[in-house]
């Protein structure tokens, strides 16, 4: 699965530990999620296009490097998504940000459109969409296709944690979208809760249970 990136850096996973944690509070769990976020999007730009850039130093000139491209464009997928925002936009300050609401209905686990606002001209940027839980994969499925409607080339996914079962909806769906999970877990249960996982993410972030 060379187009799944666990990253399994020590901060990462220690981080994701702490946000599995029963007794983390919500404060502690929404710092946790913005600092998992960098470290997920650390790996995932390694790859990015660089100029040469002559500069000039206190001390004298200098060859440098710069990202070459124009800016990242993140896009969170509601709510539980907000929470990977800060932590995109601390690497990226310059970067975009587009939203899309898609809730789960609760008897058939199939998402709902209920808002959708993205910036405009993203044909050719570098996107990520930021969804913490990848459970059965159908709200990312669906904003990916959002995403590539809208004309977006290049996307990445990034993700807290993974069940198989929402791997395969990706790769099955969208093979061309690069995954960077902190972990693939055991299963799904009944509720679709990803198991052993976190819990409600947005719950978490928001202190809403
Ligand atoms: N969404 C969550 O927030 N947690 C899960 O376990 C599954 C979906």
């Amino acid at each position: 699965m060379e187009d799944v990136v666990v990253v399994n850096h020590p901060l990462v996973q220690h981080k994701l530990t702490q946000c599995r944690r029963l007794e983390t509070e919500t404060w502690q769990f929404r710092g946790l999620v913005e600092e998992i976020t960098a470290l997920l999007l650390f790996e995932a730009v390694r790859d990015m296009d660089t100029v040469e850039v002559d500069i000039v130093t206190p001390v004298g000139p200098c060859k440098g490097t710069v990202i070459s491209k124009a800016e990242p464009v993140f896009v969170a997928v509601l709510r539980a998504g907000l929470g990977m925002v800060p932590g995109a936009l601390k690497l990226f300050p310059y970067a975009r940000a587009g939203h899309i609401g898609l809730y789960r209905d609760h008897d058939t686990h199939v998402p709902v459109e209920y808002y959708n606002n993205l910036p405009p001209d993203i044909n050719d940027v570098d996107c990520f969409l930021l969804e913490p839980m990848l459970a059965t994969g159908g709200s990312a499925v669906h904003a990916l296709t959002l995403l590539k409607q809208a004309g977006v080339q290049n996307i990445r996914l990034l993700s807290l944690i993974a069940a198989p079962e929402g791997i395969k909806a990706i790769t099955a769906s969208h093979p061309d979208v690069k995954i960077y999970l902190a972990s693939i877990d055991e299963k799904l249960n009944e509720k679709a809760y990803i198991v052993p996982g976190l819990g409600d993410a947005g719950d978490r972030l928001f202190g809403t249970a």
